[in-house]
């Protein structure tokens, strides 16, 4: 196997990353006032650059104040404290030579209402997941469908929050389109049943996040990176398949790659796993429909693995192994033997206990 992707520097438009490896998106529910993340949770972060990251991601970033929370604790980018609780954590991961990216999400039907300050909970049509919230043991609200009055409200939130994540310093920004939140919801027929002009074919699905791109793009200047996230998966009915069939998944990554934006980022369980019953993984379908890079994330936990991944792919994100192992990134560089982390050893991530 070619092993030796893994350290060689990737020029992802204006910036000339060390490495191809980074610290995936993870949401930590630690804010407790105001929206600001603990302290040791931003330090965390910094860490991670120090420690060899070529790119750090923040957690999921709420867009609005109203309806996008889905998990207690989480942290938003619209007030000046915030902003600036933020650039302080830029300039340790810059001064790390590290690229910092924002994710920002809308929670759309997996909603906590209590956490959202309106108590509204919004999705493309009025359909819950099957699957109880386990975080409260109860059912997820029955969300209203969004009108289109409701759609450009959210989008603003996107803007807003945009906005926020530039005068914070950030690289770049990630729509988050993945994992069965909001905008992924949209994309799916499986919790898209509109009949409008944001529902029923691929095309008129894809339309919200057309318009969330769009929106984003012209706040976000071009020398800084705007990034779109998307699964086939959803935290809820995990089982389920958002797209269905290789068609449909690569018809929205031809949408996606005429869109202004400089990367897809590619979630999965398992980078191997063969995806739509193809010889394909999810890596190599998204490559046959892109001329974009490609960030791919799951169960990369070891050299081997990470050079696995990077021969589909331009930049390899790896989320619990970078949580719980300091070291990470440098046993990737030795060659560690290492194994991957289980979903309850992650859970830490939810807890007071520092990190390691
Ligand atoms: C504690 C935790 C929190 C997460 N939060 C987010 C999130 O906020 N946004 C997101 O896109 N993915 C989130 N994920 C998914 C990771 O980004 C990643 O896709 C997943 O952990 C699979 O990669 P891994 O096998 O390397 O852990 C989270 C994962 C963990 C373990």
């Amino acid at each position: 196997m070619n092993n030796d992707k893994a350290f060689t520097p990737f020029q992802l438009k204006n910036f000339q990353l060390r490495n191809r490896l980074g610290v995936a998106p993870m949401t930590r529910m630690s804010s407790i006032r105001d929206s600001v993340p603990r302290q040791d949770v931003l330090d965390f972060l910094g860490a991670r650059a120090q420690n060899g990251a070529a790119i750090v991601y923040t957690e999921a970033i709420v867009t609005d104040y109203e309806s996008s929370q889905g998990y207690p604790g989480q942290a938003r980018m619209t007030t000046q404290r915030q902003i600036d609780t933020w650039r302080t954590v830029n300039e340790t991961i810059h001064a790390a030579d590290a690229l910092s990216i924002m994710q920002m999400f809308h929670c759309g039907r997996m909603a906590w209402p209590e956490v959202n300050p309106a108590g509204r909970s919004l999705a493309p049509s009025r359909i819950s997941v099957k699957q109880l919230n386990p975080l409260t043991g109860q059912p997820y609200p029955l969300a209203d469908e969004m009108s289109v009055f409701d759609i450009r409200h959210v989008i603003n939130g996107f803007i807003e929050t945009a906005k926020g994540a530039v005068a914070a310093g950030f690289d770049g920004i990630e729509i988050h389109g993945a994992h069965g939140y909001l905008i992924s919801q949209f994309l799916s027929a499986y919790s898209n049943q509109r009949s409008d002009e944001y529902g029923g074919t691929p095309e008129r699905r894809y339309r919200f996040a057309h318009e969330v791109i769009e929106a984003v793009r012209q706040v976000v200047p071009q020398d800084r990176l705007l990034i779109f996230r998307i699964s086939d998966w959803g935290v809820a009915d995990m089982e389920v398949s958002l797209f269905g069939a290789r068609d449909e998944y690569q018809t929205i990554i031809r949408y996606l790659s005429g869109e202004p934006i400089d990367a897809i980022s590619v979630s999965t369980y398992d980078y191997s796993l063969k995806a739509f019953g193809t010889d394909k993984n999810m890596a190599q379908l998204t490559r046959e429909a892109s001329h974009l890079p490609i960030f791919i994330c799951g169960k990369i936990y070891d050299r081997a693995s990470a050079e696995e991944a990077l021969l589909d792919a331009d930049i390899a994100l790896s989320g619990k192994s970078t949580l719980l192992n300091p070291h990470w990134f440098e046993d990737v560089r030795t060659g560690k033997t290492m194994a991957a982390y289980t979903s309850e050893e992650a859970n830490i991530a939810y807890t007071e206990t520092p990190l390691p």
